[in-house]
């Protein structure tokens, strides 16, 4: 079963290039930012204050997430995340709740409780998991890692357009010092902060289009398979 890790900052283009690459290769696209932000949604709406981390905890270990892969009817349809009964796939995309996820993952108890349903998720299918940690803690054994990565500018345009398109037009130079903000604590935490894995292939993305950086990924996984299978 083939695992591939995705880390890096956000707007390097994890999500589309994961996407394209779960699609080719048949494997499940697993987006465990939307698990941080599903948690941090679930905060905000019952209002708990940043220091009461045990009640944080509490709520990442009892929530239920759960993703909707797009049909075989509907392939190009985006994956749908669920937080109960209830489906959060837009509400989770807030600039409310993108601001709160960063403080609310760099709570160790939180994480722990994210990264072992992570890794219960990757048991038994393949998958193509893309986040900060997925490399260094979630699936270390990963047969492809990738740090993928952006200039500062490019990643504060992307996510520009794609808060526009979602409805929440931006200002780029408030979306680059808030993703400013938001990288160095996902970077400098004490608990898995963001870095390249050891073993991972560094991909700059700016100059690139998502699909040039899916075919090197595919690429990539092919002669890994294609290794097994001589050995
Ligand atoms: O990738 P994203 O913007 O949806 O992630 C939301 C937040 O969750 C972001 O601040 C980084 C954090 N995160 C994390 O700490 N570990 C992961 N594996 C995925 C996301």
């Amino acid at each position: 079963m083939m695992v591939i890790a995705i880390d890096g900052p956000s707007g390097a283009g994890k999500s589309t290039v994961a996407r394209m690459v779960a699609k080719r290769l048949g494997l499940v696209y697993i987006d465990t930012g939307a698990m941080y932000r599903a948690v941090a949604l679930a905060v905000l709406r019952a209002q708990i204050p940043m220091e009461h981390t045990e009640d944080i905890i509490g709520i990442a270990e009892n929530v239920t997430i759960r993703f909707e892969q797009p049909s075989a009817a509907e392939p190009n349809a985006a994956q749908q995340v669920w937080l109960g009964n209830e489906n959060v796939t837009d509400r989770i995309r807030d600039p409310a709740v993108t601001q709160l996820s960063s403080p609310v993952s760099a709570i160790g108890g939180v994480r722990a409780a994210l990264v072992a349903r992570q890794r219960e998720m990757a048991r038994s299918v393949g998958v193509v998991m893309e986040g900060r940690d997925i490399g260094t803690v979630v699936l270390p054994w990963a047969e492809v890692k990738v740090f993928l990565t952006a200039s500062p500018q490019e990643r504060a345009r992307r996510r520009c357009t794609e808060l526009a398109a979602k409805g929440h037009p931006a200002d780029i130079a408030v979306v680059a010092a808030q993703m400013a903000e938001r990288d160095e604590r996902d970077s400098t935490r004490s608990d898995s902060p963001l870095r390249p894995a050891d073993g991972s292939v560094l991909i700059d993305s700016d100059g690139l289009s998502a699909c040039e950086v899916a075919e090197r990924i595919i690429s990539m996984a092919r002669s890994v398979e294609c290794r097994c299978s001589t050995e």
